[in-house]
């Protein structure tokens, strides 16, 4: 599908927000944006340029499982699947994405927003940049980047990623960023998969995806996309980054990033610009999502795990809460060691039983409230370094303390019985109208 047919689909549907007024891509868009989250909405004229903007496309997993027409506990075993089944891309040769081919770029003729006050600078949040190594292929991730000219941006890349080593082994790197992308697109890029593995391939697994060409670098890029940024990122050319709100909904701090220079820009005619705020549940949703099937599949090995939930209360990647069927004493600490292996980001585990619905934070907390002894069910790891995203990490170490909660009830009850009471069924229409 591509990202107009999704619109009008929502728009059929009546789930989609028009806004016809003019609007500012300064602070405006993503002002409203956030207020209205998370109902989808459609800019259709931004004040500083000719392109529409639209914003909360996928903000929860119910949004990503009707965009596929599956239930949402189908999530975890459809990515698992797709990451497993890569497909090769079918490629063409002509591509909507390439409609209007702009040679002498600018920058500010894009709706590249401005989404807070603090920020450094106009941020690119929504890119999936695709980029190439003669050994080791494509890569596909995301990448945000600060514009600070008509033809520059710094790129937040976080270092020992695969592009980072694309980077350091190349030197600069030839990129297209990839902007009006659907779910099979995001998750995949979101996904961290081993080097060689070309993400694009797992997207096509979801939903069919034929590529194309880009213009002036070796790439395929998705031939739906809405817009096509094509560049070079430098690796030793460096311009300061930030500040910009990062997962945490708190600001990170200014680095001095890679600086891309754009070269080329491509774009369906009348595209569409997907603005993707930052801290805010889409990016939640596409942070914390991909990392729910490598944690299902180490808990497995292990004991039963029946679901998992890396939680936008935990940040979507701080925390997480693993449901399984309990058969023996260890297996809820068992699926605590497994978790933290299958996420070596995440802080907190949570491990829960059947009977406990782990999208519900009050019915999580009522476990940790009648089924956890502190004594016996804590598991506090050493300290190591952990997740860059922690504002409580130690500074420049990322050293962070892990600990896992068996939120799980024992096997036989010694004292009190630990199943919540069930109320009798009756018919309420009996008695209210
Ligand atoms: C919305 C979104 C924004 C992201 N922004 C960045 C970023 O600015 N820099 C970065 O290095 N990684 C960012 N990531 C995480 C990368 O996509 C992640 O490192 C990637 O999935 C790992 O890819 P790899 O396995 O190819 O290294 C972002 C992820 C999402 C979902």
């Amino acid at each position: 599908m591509s990202l107009r047919k999704y619109l009008a689909r929502l728009q059929a549907e009546n789930k989609l927000v028009t806004v016809a007024k003019p609007i500012s891509k300064t602070y405006q868009i993503a002002g409203l944006l956030k207020q209205l989250e998370p109902q989808p909405v459609l800019c259709e004229q931004v004040a500083e340029s000719d392109f529409r903007v639209a914003g909360n496309l996928f903000c929860t997993k119910a949004d990503f499982a009707a965009y596929f027409d599956i239930p949402v506990a189908e999530i975890i075993p459809t990515l698992t699947r797709a990451i497993e089944n890569r497909k090769p891309c079918e490629v063409v040769t002509a591509a909507p994405c390439q409609e209007v081919v702009i040679e002498d770029p600018d920058l500010d003729a894009l709706p590249v927003l401005k989404h807070c006050e603090l920020d450094g600078g106009n941020y690119i949040s929504s890119g999936v940049f695709v980029a190439a190594h003669p050994e080791h292929g494509q890569n596909v991730d995301f990448h945000r980047a600060m514009q600070f000219s008509k033809t520059e941006m710094a790129v937040r890349i976080v270092r020992g990623r695969n592009f980072d080593a694309f980077l350091q082994d190349l030197v600069q790197v030839d990129v297209a960023i990839c902007i009006g992308n659907l779910p099979n697109v995001l998750a995949a890029a979101a996904t961290s998969v081993e080097l060689g593995v070309n993400e694009l391939e797992i997207a096509n697994a979801l939903e069919a995806l034929p590529v194309v060409k880009a213009r002036t670098v070796d790439v395929f890029v998705p031939a739906e996309t809405e817009f096509v940024i094509e560049g070079t990122v430098y690796r030793d050319r460096r311009h300061t980054e930030g500040p910009f709100v990062d997962l945490t909904e708190t600001y990170d701090v200014i680095r001095e990033e890679p600086v891309l220079v754009v070269k080329c820009i491509t774009h369906r005619r009348d595209a569409i610009w997907h603005a993707l705020l930052p801290g805010a549940l889409e990016h939640k949703l596409l942070m914390g999502m991909p990392r729910e099937p490598t944690i299902f599949r180490e808990v497995n090995k292990v004991v039963k795990c029946l679901d998992v939930n890396v939680n936008p209360g935990g940040c979507s990647w701080l925390h997480a809460i693993v449901q399984i069927d309990k058969q023996h004493d260890d297996d809820g600490k068992k699926a605590i060691e497994a978790a933290f292996r299958g996420h070596t980001s995440c802080k907190h585990i949570y491990v829960v039983d059947a009977d406990v619905d782990i999208y519900n934070p009050l019915a999580v907390e009522w476990a940790l409230a009648t089924r956890f002894q502190g004594d016996v069910d804590l598991v506090v790891k050493d300290k190591a370094p952990g997740s860059s995203l922690d504002p409580s990490a130690e500074p420049g170490t990322k050293m962070t303390t892990r600990v896992g909660f068996d939120l799980t009830k024992p096997l036989v009850a010694k004292g009190k019985n630990f199943e919540k009471a069930p109320f009798p069924q009756v018919d309420v229409e009996e008695w209210i109208d």
